[in-house]
């Protein structure tokens, strides 16, 4: 695979970054997470926005313009395309520097991007949907950061695992706030509703799309925070994120969610997904 790693193109196992990068040694740094269909970077603006985010968020700077990610992350995918769907993960961090919790005045940020291939959905996800536990939040409180920081979605999501759930649903002051890699949408007698955006959460660009489909397709669609009481009545809930699209969550702590199955809200939602990205592909 060849890598992007400040400024060269190189094959991975020659990109090589300090061990005193901050974003080794702090967890320093922020990312973002792109998914290509067909060549072409889905909702690329709206990812490098949030990056942009991001980046304020930890007081650092852009080590690239708009321009200059465009092409890096074009070049990447003309060298590593292998399948109609890929995912370009970038990466900034702080860079090397002696360590100190005190951010240096100057740093070198080291700038890191890869593309690797989507896997395809697993079709007995599709048939039968996923199952999660809901667990205790205690991830920080800038959640809103794509921070690379993720050592409590790691042990969450291996809490869940353990619990023999495919993920968590996390809840926060008894409301639900997002999944260890997604956001949440719980659909309830024909309603669709999600959290609002706000520190406790990422502000996923598929769920932004979601929610825009939904309302073009006369959906009923509201931000606003969820009770764990509320969801466990739900007929549907979905986890959405950039890799893995709309996953419909058919068991929560063990009991069923609606009848058991993906539901009709799921399929209607996911077909207009598919047509949206295919829209792209083929403009008419
Ligand atoms: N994660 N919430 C969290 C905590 C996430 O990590 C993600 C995505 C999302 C969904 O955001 P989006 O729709 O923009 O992908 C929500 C990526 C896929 C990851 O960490 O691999």
């Amino acid at each position: 695979m060849i890598v992007y790693l400040n400024g060269k193109y190189l094959p991975d196992d020659q990109a090589l970054i300090s061990v005193l990068d901050r974003g080794f040694i702090f967890g320093d740094g922020v990312y973002e997470v792109i998914p290509v269909y067909w060549g072409k970077a889905f909702r690329l603006d709206q990812h490098l926005a949030r990056l942009n985010d991001s980046l304020r968020g930890i007081r650092m700077a852009n080590p690239l313009s708009t321009v200059e990610w465009t092409q890096v992350i074009q070049k990447l995918l003309e060298f590593n395309t292998t399948t109609d769907s890929m995912s370009v993960y970038l990466q900034v961090t702080r860079g090397p520097a002696r360590r100190d919790h005190a951010i240096p005045a100057t740093t070198r940020p080291t700038t890191f991007v890869m593309v690797n291939p989507i896997p395809a959905p697993d079709a007995e996800v599709i048939k039968q949907g996923i199952s999660a536990v809901t667990l205790d939040d205690i991830r920080w409180k800038l959640c809103n950061i794509k921070a690379t920081t993720l050592l409590a979605s790691v042990l969450l999501k291996d809490d869940a695992m353990k619990q023999g759930a495919y993920d968590a649903i996390l809840v926060r002051e008894g409301r639900i706030t997002e999944g260890t890699a997604s956001n949440v949408f719980v659909i309830t007698g024909g309603t669709v509703r999600t959290p609002p955006k706000a520190t406790d959460l990422l502000p996923g660009i598929t769920r932004d799309v979601v929610i825009e489909l939904a309302q073009r397709d006369g959906i009923t669609c509201v931000e606003r925070n969820i009770t764990p009481v509320e969801m466990e009545t739900a007929d549907e809930i979905w986890l959405t994120s950039s890799t893995r699209e709309i996953l419909p969550v058919t068991k929560l702590n063990n009991k069923v969610v609606g009848f058991g199955a993906p539901g009709p809200m799921w399929r209607r939602i996911t077909s207009l997904y598919q047509k949206f990205k295919k829209d792209l592909r083929d403009p008419s």
